[in-house]
């Protein structure tokens, strides 16, 4: 099979863009999920689209079914998250060096919070050239002081009080956002040795104002997120 370049996003908004002059496929297999895929060809590669929608049970068929029917070379996450480091501001971009599943709490059995009995490490690492590419991408579309590696936590929560803030920031200092799938799709990935990348572009604080924020902000943050990944595959192809 041809390699291709998966692009998972929870959304329609976050793959609407990316899809757009892809084919849609039919369902591949047996399965009955409802999993809107596209492939198609992106500067010189192929490139699968996923819709997955929320959460990280829905991320995670959606990355496995896709590393199974797909055989991609590496796997993107890309969509929008709410800042939780008080740098991270609303239009920047957040690339993940790792993510973790703050949500995930078995503290009583002496595990600290985040960590999955099982598995030797519940902390996922990006792939150090995807970063590093996706970094120069982002640089040739945003300022420096607007793009921003480090830890992203993902959760089957949306984050909208201060007090969930703070007790993500209270487990996970460094935690630089927080979404609901990538550290999912990052685990599954990290499974099936598929390098990966989680990139997210910030539509609000996850503070008290988040929902309403998220409304207001969704379809200006996500065109970023395009760019770049337009921008990634151009410098792949070199
Ligand atoms: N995605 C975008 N904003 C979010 C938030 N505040 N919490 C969780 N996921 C998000």
């Amino acid at each position: 099979m041809e390699d291709c370049i998966a692009v998972i996003g929870a959304m329609d908004e976050e793959i609407a863009a990316l899809s757009e002059g892809l084919d849609r496929l039919p369902p591949k297999g047996s399965s009955g999920l409802d999993l809107p895929i596209f492939k198609g060809r992106l500067h010189g590669q192929t490139i699968v689209v996923v819709r997955c929608r929320v959460g990280k049970v829905h991320a995670a068929l959606a990355t496995q079914y896709v590393i199974d029917h797909f055989h991609p070379t590496f796997i993107i996450n890309s969509g929008v998250a709410g800042g939780i480091s008080p740098n991270v501001r609303i239009g920047d971009l957040v690339l993940g060096t790792s993510s973790v599943q703050h949500d995930f709490d078995v503290r009583y059995f002496g595990y600290t919070r985040g960590a999955i009995p099982g598995l030797e490490s519940s902390i996922f690492t990006a792939d150090p050239r995807l970063l590093g590419l996706t970094m120069q991408a982002a640089a040739s579309e945003l300022s420096s002081d607007r793009i921003h590696q480090g830890l992203i936590v993902s959760g089957d929560q949306f984050i909208s009080s201060q007090e969930q803030k703070q007790e993500i920031l209270n487990f996970f200092p460094d935690a630089m956002c927080a979404e609901m799938e990538g550290a999912a799709i990052a685990q599954v990935s990290s499974a099936n040795k598929v390098p990966h990348l989680i990139m997210r572009s910030i539509s609000d604080q996850a503070d008290n104002t988040a929902p309403q924020d998220f409304d207001q902000f969704l379809l200006d943050v996500i065109p970023v997120l395009n760019r770049v990944i337009h921008r990634l595959f151009i410098l792949l192809q070199d």
